[in-house]
């Protein structure tokens, strides 16, 4: 011990250990832990132990689920479905709330648990994760409450398996039980196998108040029980983990017809401008990187620095990283705790040694006796070495700097992820800048790592889709209402007619094309089909590329035109329709041409009015929930409704900014054809549609394969779904199946399309703090 004097000339902190007698009684009491189903905790079969990664010792005994386990919990949570889903909101909200309060009772046992089991330090967990749970319950309360309202004719989807990881254990769960429960589902969860004890102890919090038997059900366990549960018969997934998990998942699920949200890794940058308040972006790196030891999916990973003031940032920046004090994480002064398994530990040593092989530079990061590795940053680092690019997922950012706004802009995009993004400048010009092109789900503005129940995250690419948290969290959870369904019907095997056969007898050539980039196209393999009793192009994979080639080459003009832009165009295009009706006459119905005219000055309105919204997250910040166009679109069209059914999905699709790459109806394309006339008259740029005719199967896969289309729409079920549902797996694109419905009836429109089209940003601002 320092004697009194020692510490006044020192000025070290003693150590100040949170109290952790509560947690182990209660551990020692449950000894081993069943899973919990239907209202109570099974009797423990196979067990394995979980530990407190700080010291390596023992904490409990938990329960490695098997299929038949994970059955026995679907089974109760479909027994629970009805009768929570038909349950008033008014009801559901007290059950919510009670949760709510009883976890803010028990907030320190609950932190100190999350803590030994984790090995975050206890600073964190009491401060940052148990708080943000509270308020999770009692923000979903409020959803439960105003659901019917605000949701009109949505309905629950019905029993959802939960996959979340270890690296917020409590708040993971509540991110995904809270807005689940809220909407009427029930839920079956499985933790992480490092750390289930505080989900466990969650399961008696809802046994403690009352919530229906089978609301709630935990099925401890590894990556088979989790793959269990995605065989499951349930009605959607939500998982949080790794990318590469994400993507097994989402093949597993092609064709299943089971909803899938995914939040994955991330790559984020972090970037400082020349006038940023540096002191301030110093400890935005310290909540960035070196918070949770960096165990972040959207840690701001990746430092990117102007130049011109690199020198000044890296000596704020090491002066403070010797400050962290690196130990115990129950002492209430420890900054960076355990990371949270040895198999972690060995992982991120690993990039490292990777990383300073291929020349990079380690600043502190130097792994210690146990579970422990110290901040630190890699400088000096080409964009290729594998730190740049993989997830390190410890407390090591990679520290590299630009020159230009638009250099800053390209390597923060220099990422398969597109998780966050924390930007920091006092010019709100560059700021906003900056915010705006950086691709993410959520920017934070002169701050980082700020999370709030109403504010959605996710993100794009790599990192995932669909949303949790807010109004955007909460639709993840629930189905639009549905629409008189007519089921597409599948298309006639096509048979080929071979290139020269496609002439006239006159000798001239009337084949119709396709359209790509604004011009009629003949198709890359020649050969033609017949339907409709004209010869119609078989487009190709070559095609395809080409079209999403134009399509990507028109984005930025078509975003440029603004709502109001596009607007016009679609005015315009509406009365270039109304003109042109009897050019339509032979290949679509009357109906079908009314309905296309009505849908064309319907989304024209609809062009400026699809806003966002600025929402109650934190004093002192403007949180706003910005809708963004995909960027270029894959578009299924329905088989069986060539013109209304194609531009019900074209429209809301280009309306919103993104440009399309669209396969018609398959039996009868001329409709979309003509409609190619019509579009090069009517103002719509080259490359903002783009058709390209043949196989549905075949094409839909090219599309749903290409790593340049940001989203898909299929219309209609089937084998093509599958097959495009497995593409787009592999390269983490969202596919949406449109509603089956009467394509003409006037309500196969509307903000649940424009929804699909766009996903949301979430920006936070400073605001008078
Ligand atoms: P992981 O993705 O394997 O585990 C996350 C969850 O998925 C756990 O509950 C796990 O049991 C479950 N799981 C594993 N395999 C599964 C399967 N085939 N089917 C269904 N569920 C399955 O992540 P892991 O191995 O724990 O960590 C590896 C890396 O993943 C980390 O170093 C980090 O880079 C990344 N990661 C990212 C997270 C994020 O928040 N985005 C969280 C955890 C890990």
């Amino acid at each position: 011990m320092p004697s009194v004097g020692e510490i006044m000339e020192s000025m070290e902190y003693g150590p100040a250990t949170e109290d952790p007698s509560a947690v182990r009684d209660w551990l020692t009491a449950r000894g081993s832990f069943g899973h919990f189903i239907a209202g109570r905790f099974t009797k423990p079969v196979e067990t394995f132990v979980t530990s407190d990664p700080s010291t390596g010792q023992p904490l409990a005994q938990i329960s490695q689920g098997t299929a038949r386990d994970v059955a026995k919990a679907v089974r109760a949570a479909r027994r629970a479905a009805r009768g929570w889903g038909a349950m008033a909101g008014h009801d559901r909200a007290r059950f919510l709330y009670a949760i709510a309060r009883t976890i803010q009772k028990r907030e320190r046992f609950l932190s100190v648990l999350e803590t030994l089991d984790n090995g975050k330090p206890i600073r964190e967990s009491r401060d940052i994760d148990i708080p943000l749970v509270v308020r999770h319950f009692y923000h979903h309360a409020g959803w439960a409450e105003i659901a019917a309202t605000e949701f009109p004719g949505h309905t629950p989807l019905g029993v959802v398996g939960q996959i979340i990881p270890w690296n917020f254990p409590l708040l993971m769960l509540a991110w995904k039980v809270a807005p689940a429960l809220a909407a009427g589902n029930t839920v079956v969860l499985k933790p992480a196998e490092y750390t289930s004890l505080t989900a466990l102890a969650f399961a008696e919090i809802c046994a403690h108040v009352g919530l229906p038997a089978g609301v709630l059900n935990i099925v401890t366990g590894d990556g088979a029980t989790g793959a269990a549960l995605v065989e499951a018969p349930i009605h959607k997934i939500a998982f949080t983990g790794s990318t590469e998990v994400g993507r097994e998942i989402a093949r597993n699920l092609a064709g299943s017809g089971k909803k899938l949200t995914l939040e994955l890794g991330g790559k984020s940058p972090f970037v400082v401008m020349a006038d940023a308040d540096l002191d301030a972006a110093v400890e935005g790196v310290v909540d960035s990187i070196w918070f949770n030891q960096g165990q972040v999916c959207c840690a701001g990973s990746r430092i990117l620095v102007a130049e011109a003031i690199s020198e000044r940032f890296e000596t704020l920046l090491r002066r403070r990283m010797q400050k962290l004090r690196l130990g115990s994480p129950l002492d209430k002064s420890t900054d960076i705790g355990a990371i949270v398994d040895p198999v972690q530990k060995t992982r991120i040593t690993g990039i490292l040694d990777r990383a300073t092989a291929a020349g990079a530079e380690l600043i502190g990061g130097q792994a210690q006796q146990g579970c422990f590795i110290a901040p630190g940053y890699l400088r000096n680092i080409a964009p290729a070495n594998p730190a740049m690019r993989e997830e390190i997922f410890g407390p090591i950012a990679t520290l590299s700097t630009f020159r230009t706004v638009d250099e800053a802009v390209d390597l923060a995009n220099n990422t398969a992820y597109g998780l966050a993004a924390s930007v920091w400048s006092e010019s709100a010009t560059v700021a906003t800048d900056l915010a705006s092109r950086i691709k993410a789900g959520v920017v934070w503005v002169n701050c980082a790592n700020i999370f709030d129940a109403s504010a959605p995250f996710g993100g794009v690419r790599d990192s995932g889709y669909g949303r949790e948290g807010g109004r955007e969290g909460m639709l993840d959870y629930l189905s639009a209402p549905t629409l008189t369904g007519v089921k597409d019907p599948q298309p006639a095997a096509i048979s080929a007619v071979p290139d020269g056969l496609t002439k006239d007898p006159d000798g001239i050539d009337r084949t119709v094309k396709l359209y790509i980039g604004g011009a009629q196209k003949r198709p890359d393999g020649g050969a033609s089909y017949l339907a409709q009793d004209e010869l119609i192009p078989i487009g190709s994979r070559k095609d395809i590329r080409n079209a999403v080639e134009a399509a990507q080459g028109a984005v930025g003009k078509w975003q440029g035109l603004g709502g109001h832009g596009r607007a016009q165009v679609l005015y315009f295009l509406a009365e270039n329709l109304a003109l042109r009706r009897s050019e339509f006459a032979g290949f679509a119905s009357s109906d079908e041409v009314e309905a296309a005219i009505r849908r064309c000055f319907f989304y024209a309105g609809f062009a400026d009015k699809y806003d966002g919204a600025t929402v109650s997250a934190k004093p002192g910040h403007l949180t706003h929930v910005q809708p963004e166009a995909h960027g270029v679109m894959g578009i299924i069209a329905p088989n069986g409704s060539p013109l209304a059914g194609l531009l019900s999905l074209v429209l809301p699709a280009i309306a919103m900014g993104n440009t399309v790459v669209t396969i018609p109806s398959q039996d009868r394309p001329m409709a979309a054809l003509t409609l190619a006339q019509v579009l090069a008259c009517s103002d719509v740029p080259g490359g903002v549609v783009n058709l390209v005719t043949g196989p549905r199967d075949p094409l839909g896969e090219a599309l749903a394969s290409h790593d340049g289309v940001n989203a898909i729409w299929h219309a209609g079920q089937g084998e093509g779904l599958t097959v495009a549902e497995r593409a787009a797996a592999s390269t983490l694109i969202p596919v949406w199946t449109p509603p089956a419905c009467e394509w003409t009836a006037p309500e196969a429109q509307g903000r649940s399309f424009l929804r699909a089209a766009s996903r949301t940003k979430t920006i936070w601002l400073p605001y008078g703090a």
